[in-house]
């Protein structure tokens, strides 16, 4: 593969390449100076048109321990703000030899775009409600380190399915490593065609916590929902109908607690829930780097380290 634009793309055994190689990257995180100079000639530019802390900083991080030489846009700081279009964006910043652009973007389909705009590997962070690869693969290389394989766990992912990009990349992802997933939220953040997904469908958080391996709580997205203010269900009602709370914990011992973050704490889940010792989330942000590390080691062409 020479792009990551989304797993729709990638194979059974692509994945489990990148998994596989996931694990060395992981290991290496926990030596005492967790470098290895494999990106050492390529320059990388992180592309970033939506907020991000944990993708943006973990890709960053990832290209420096591996010797990159990184570059970082904002739309704030950039010349967007006077009006420059995306595809003159990507052409000047090519024209500087760019190797590899990371990019995350409100609109579905840019990492696609800019695969047609210039010669650079693209690496998706996120586009619109349509796919986080990366994503998806920390959080099976998450299950796998707790749960020791994807195939044949039952996975919940419970929340703002409508707007999640993060949902797709998993179910397709997990689907294809043997995984049954289940989607579990109100009928007013299920998007249309919802069996479309692939996925089995609830609407009962309590059936689908007594049923999974695996619970995944998604952030209700607030910023893409229009009407947000007459929002039905109310956070408060989202809490009290889907929201994960310690009572579940003791009555359901058998699920472990994900999350991809940003947490809204008391409304997806009780504070205490984020914090509890079946919560693996900052486990899927220390993986997201190595997953990253292995990402870019891959398409930059995966040199032996
Ligand atoms: N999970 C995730 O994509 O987080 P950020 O938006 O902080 O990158």
């Amino acid at each position: 593969q020479k792009h990551l634009l989304g797993l729709a793309d990638y194979s059974k055994e692509d994945i489990e390449y990148v998994l596989e190689q996931a694990k060395t990257f992981r290991e290496v995180l926990d030596r005492p100076v967790p470098k290895v100079p494999t990106l050492r000639d390529k320059t990388i530019v992180n592309l970033f048109y939506e907020n991000s802390t944990r993708t943006r900083l973990s890709f960053e991080l990832a290209q420096k321990r591996m010797g990159a030489d990184v570059v970082n846009f904002s739309t704030s700081s950039s010349s967007t703000k006077k009006g420059e279009s995306l595809k003159d964006t990507i052409r000047n910043i090519s024209s500087m030899k760019i190797d590899m652009v990371v990019v995350r973007h409100e609109s579905p389909g840019v990492p696609h775009f800019l695969t047609r705009c210039v010669d650079a590997a693209i690496l998706n962070a996120g586009d619109g409600a349509h796919e986080h690869p990366t994503q998806a693969l920390l959080d099976m290389f998450t299950i796998q380190q707790e749960l020791g394989a994807v195939e044949g766990k039952k996975i919940a992912i419970i929340g703002d399915i409508t707007h999640s990009r993060v949902v797709r990349s998993n179910i397709i992802g997990m689907k294809k490593l043997g995984a049954e997933v289940t989607i579990c939220g109100p009928k007013s953040l299920m998007p249309n065609h919802v069996n479309a997904l692939g996925a089995n469908v609830s609407y009962n958080l309590e059936e689908t916590l007594q049923w999974c391996d695996v619970a995944m709580a998604l952030r209700i997205q607030l910023e893409r929902i229009e009407g947000s203010t007459d929002l039905f269900p109310s956070l408060r009602e989202y809490h009290q109908l889907f929201g994960i709370r310690m009572d579940h914990l003791e009555k359901y011992p058998q699920f472990t607690v994900m999350h991809p973050g940003p947490i809204n704490r008391g409304v997806e889940m009780e504070s205490e829930v984020a914090d509890s010792d079946r919560a693996v989330i900052l486990d899927q942000v220390t993986n997201g780097l190595a997953v990253r590390m292995a990402i870019l080691y891959l398409l930059s062409g995966g040199v032996r380290i």
